[in-house]
């Protein structure tokens, strides 16, 4: 159970209206499903320890990294449940919830950090945040990991080609990710986070997609011989709270928590795009990895083949949204 006990002056209510002692401490309890050594990881620390030191111990907030209380699948509604107060899911992940954020999962719409910071800290951003407004869910931050390569057990994944009759994991809750390895002519099988080693392992699955921070963390190279440095698609997190819960805070502990998240933002992503840099040359050190670099070449070819998934969600995800995306990168 949640520890929900506030600290104010005023006469305060507990989620269900009890009344509690405003002496006592909010307990935040924040989960996610990296390891810890990971730029969401390292966050989720961080912003623990600052709003510890800056409510002068009012509010404690206690991090269960690796999936060690919820996996992928469990999260959305343990935070609805009031179970946990914060998760950090993958943008992937909420398609289910609202189709529009389906949109960051398309490959290759974005070319670096910065677009999509342009994207995703302007008007796009504030979209995407304002279709999760129906669910009691509030948005607190986007933060980084980064751009996500391709990995495989049967074989360089060089040409489209290269992707035919293997089965490859994608993230739960996209059906963009599912139809992106449609249009390669493979298949697609979303698994949990922390299921993935697992299905590398067993060869359940041939492949799977995700940033060097990731496929270094969960160790995915052990079992992966075959890496192709794509960028193709980018992972990156919404950090989210409950609406019940940010509603019943004190005013005061709101702007620390606000103030300590964009601070926190900005030290994340400067965290994430070195620590993928240098978890990729941790692979490569490892030697169990045949590195690909793709080229222009072969990423136009890609291009082409995935090109269908645009036209195909360009309903689903809403034609303003995209349009914007692509006046942004004008
Ligand atoms: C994945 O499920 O592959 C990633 O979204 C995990 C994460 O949170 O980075």
């Amino acid at each position: 159970a949640v520890l929900f006990l506030l600290t104010t002056g005023c006469d305060r209510r507990g989620p269900d209206g009890e009344q509690v002692d405003p002496r006592e401490k909010i307990v935040i309890k924040f989960s996610h499903v990296v390891a810890e050594d990971t730029p969401k990881g390292q966050a989720a620390r961080r912003f623990a320890r600052l709003v510890q030191e800056r409510t002068g111990g009012r509010v404690e907030v206690q991090v269960f990294p690796n999936s060690t209380l919820y996996k992928d699948g469990e999260e959305m509604d343990a935070l609805q449940q009031g179970a946990v107060q914060i998760i950090a899911p993958t943008t992937s992940k909420l398609g289910s919830l609202a189709p529009q954020w389906q949109l960051l999962d398309l490959p290759y719409l974005f070319q670096n950090e910065d677009e999509v910071h342009r994207a995703l800290d302007g008007e796009v951003g504030q979209k995407l945040f304002a279709a999760l407004e129906a669910h009691n869910v509030h948005p607190l931050a986007f933060w980084d990991n980064g751009f996500k390569q391709m990995t495989g057990s049967k074989g360089p994944l060089v040409h489209p080609r290269d992707f035919a009759g293997q089965t490859f994991r994608v993230m739960i809750n996209s059906r963009v990710l599912e139809e992106q390895f449609r249009c390669l002519g493979a298949r697609a099988t979303g698994l949990p986070f922390s299921d993935v080693y697992g299905a590398l392992a067993s060869g359940q699955v041939d492949g799977q997609e995700n940033t060097m921070s990731n496929i270094y963390s969960q160790r995915f190279y052990e079992y992966q011989p075959y890496l192709t440095v794509s960028n193709h698609g980018y992972i990156g997190y919404v950090v989210l709270t409950s609406a019940t819960f940010w509603r019943s805070l004190p005013p005061d502990i709101r702007r620390i928590i606000e103030e300590t998240m964009a601070e926190v933002t900005l030290w994340e992503r400067e965290q994430a795009s070195r620590l993928n840099d240098e978890n990729f040359r941790q692979i490569k050190e490892s030697g169990k990895v045949q590195v690909h670099m793709q080229t222009a070449e072969e990423r136009r070819e890609w291009q082409e083949a995935l090109e269908p998934l645009y036209r195909n969600f360009r309903p689903v995800i809403g034609a303003d949204l995209l349009d914007e995306v692509f006046r942004l990168k004008a």
